[in-house]
């Protein structure tokens, strides 16, 4: 215990010292990086990665982080520019600019995912890109000017570029570092898919045609930058936020490459006036389709989780924590997992399952709850809760309400033929019914009931291995088997309250 109590802190100093040395290091090289992507002149940087490198940091690492930026800005300004009270003025404006924007955005956010609602997008593009980059700029261009580096007649124009470089910087570079870092591990499984590669494909290719070439059309040149559009309205409906960030990334990247090599739309204007061009292209089609974005993910939540609330309903009187549908839901995913099947497949199975039983809904509350074996007749009567789950959701246009028909149809049909309402036998019956029908049964097992005790779960565990080839589908029953330990984390972490 002391022993652990002594290792604790160093860890915790150790890695706070690591994560610093990474954000000063990926600052300071950053810093190179940016100046490199600056057209004709060495004055105008196009993006400046630094800005979105400091609000990617200091949001999923905390404020704490700022030694990591003042000492790479610090260190990058002394090789561009000399010592003077100027660059250490400079480098604590931007550092208080990026821990004000990252602060107040955290405020505001709350509970509100970042990139998964208008508010979000929102909140991240006023307090975490403008507000940042409006600090830093007033304070680093008018120290310049205390410090006679820039002339007064230079200040308008220097300040803008500032402004917009930061801003698009950080728009390009820490989307990409938050929602990489947070979400990686927990949704990797589906995370790139085949759909995800072909938009990115399209975006390397059509970005090369607009970017890399030279046009002397002028109405060709103005309509090519509207090339990116359709991708970028295709990545906002399809793709996971991971798939959706790479695209803007991606497309930036070419845009600025080309542009600062001297091809492309905004290259036949004069330097500074190209530079604005990219700027305010990327500014404009990046905050426009991170807000579709998470519009769209928004109604997907919201969708997700209006199924749960009706599954729960169905199920409340039944089980009333409402936990049995998020472990079905999960048995049922993790089942989907195990047979190798598509990230779109496990995340439809996780979201349709829980209406399994949705049309209990339709029978007589006195059978669901009765305490005891129900008469031949009663049993008759319970078994239409298929048929009216199936009506109830079969003529949705949504992919979740269609699967979730079709499961709560199938959910009772036993491998062997003799299970009801339609006597399915084999694969006659779908998959999602027969995944389903494992994790519906062992749940019900190791659950308390009003008629039962629960079961233990290897009790529950055999009884589904004895049922192989009879009620169950038997290469499913063997994945399940072999995944009874993470049957047993789901089981224990989801336990009803009142077990
Ligand atoms: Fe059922
Ligand atoms: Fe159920």
């Amino acid at each position: 215990m002391k022993e652990m109590l002594e290792t604790i802190p160093s860890k915790k100093i150790k890695r706070y010292l690591f994560r610093v040395s990474i954000t000063g290091i990926l600052y300071f090289a950053s810093v190179f990086m940016s100046l490199r992507l600056s057209s004709f002149s060495d004055e105008i940087a196009s993006v400046w990665i630094p800005a979105g490198i400091s609000v990617g940091y200091l949001f999923i690492w905390g404020l704490k982080m700022f030694p990591g930026i003042w000492i790479g800005d610090f260190a990058a300004s002394l090789i561009n520019m000399d010592f003077s009270t100027a660059t250490i003025v400079i480098s604590t404006g931007n550092t208080a600019a990026y821990m004000t924007g990252v602060y107040v955005m955290k405020k505001i956010l709350r509970k509100i995912k970042i990139f998964e609602s208008p508010p979000g997008a929102s909140v991240f593009i006023g307090t975490g890109c403008i507000l940042p980059s409006l600090i830093s700029s007033v304070i680093g261009v008018t120290s310049m000017l205390a410090a006679g580096i820039i002339l007064k007649t230079m200040y308008s124009g220097v300040w803008w570029s500032w402004f917009l470089s930061n801003v698009t910087g950080t728009m390009v570079i820490a989307p990409l570092i938050i929602v990489f870092s947070r979400n990686f591990r927990r949704k990797g499984n589906d995370l790139m898919n085949k759909e995800t590669y072909f938009i990115l494909g399209c975006i390397v290719f059509f970005g090369w045609a607009v970017f890399w070439r030279d046009y002397s059309n002028l109405i060709i040149l103005h309509a090519l930058p509207f090339v990116y559009t359709p991708f970028m309205v295709w990545a906002s409906f399809r793709l996971q936020t991971h798939g959706f960030v790479l695209v803007i990334f991606l497309s930036s990247a070419i845009s600025i490459l080309g542009t600062v090599n001297g091809h492309g739309p905004f290259s036949v204007y004069p330097a500074g006036t190209s530079i604005v061009l990219l700027q305010l292209f990327l500014a404009v089609i990046i905050s426009t389709f991170l807000f579709l974005k998470a519009a769209t993910r928004g109604m997907n939540n919201r969708e997700e989780e209006t199924l749960g609330i009706i599954g729960k309903a169905a199920e409340y009187n039944d089980s009333e924590t409402g936990r049995h549908i998020t472990r079905v839901a999960r048995y049922s995913k993790l089942i989907a997992q195990a047979l190798g099947t598509s990230g779109k497949f496990q995340e439809l199975i996780y979201n349709s399952a829980p209406l399994h039983d949705v049309g209990k809904i339709g029978i007589s509350e006195s059978l669901i709850l009765k305490p005891a074996k129900l008469t031949p007749e009663e049993f008759e009567e319970v078994k239409k809760h298929c048929g009216i789950g199936h009506q109830l959701l079969k003529s949705s246009d949504s992919k979740y309400l269609q699967a979730g028909a079709e499961i709560a149809y199938t959910h009772h049909e036993k491998y062997d033929g003799t299970g009801y309402p339609r006597g399915l036998h084999g694969e006659h019956i779908p998959l999602a019914g027969r995944i389903v029908a494992i994790a519906d049964v062992f749940d019900a097992l190791t659950s308390k009931r009003p008629y039962k005790e629960p079961w233990s779960i290897d009790n529950a565990l055999e009884f589904i291995h004895s049922q192989r080839g009879r009620h169950f589908d038997p290469v499913l029953v063997e994945l399940f088997l072999n995944n009874r330990e993470e049957v047993r984390s789901i089981c224990e972490k989801y336990r009803d309250i009142s077990d």
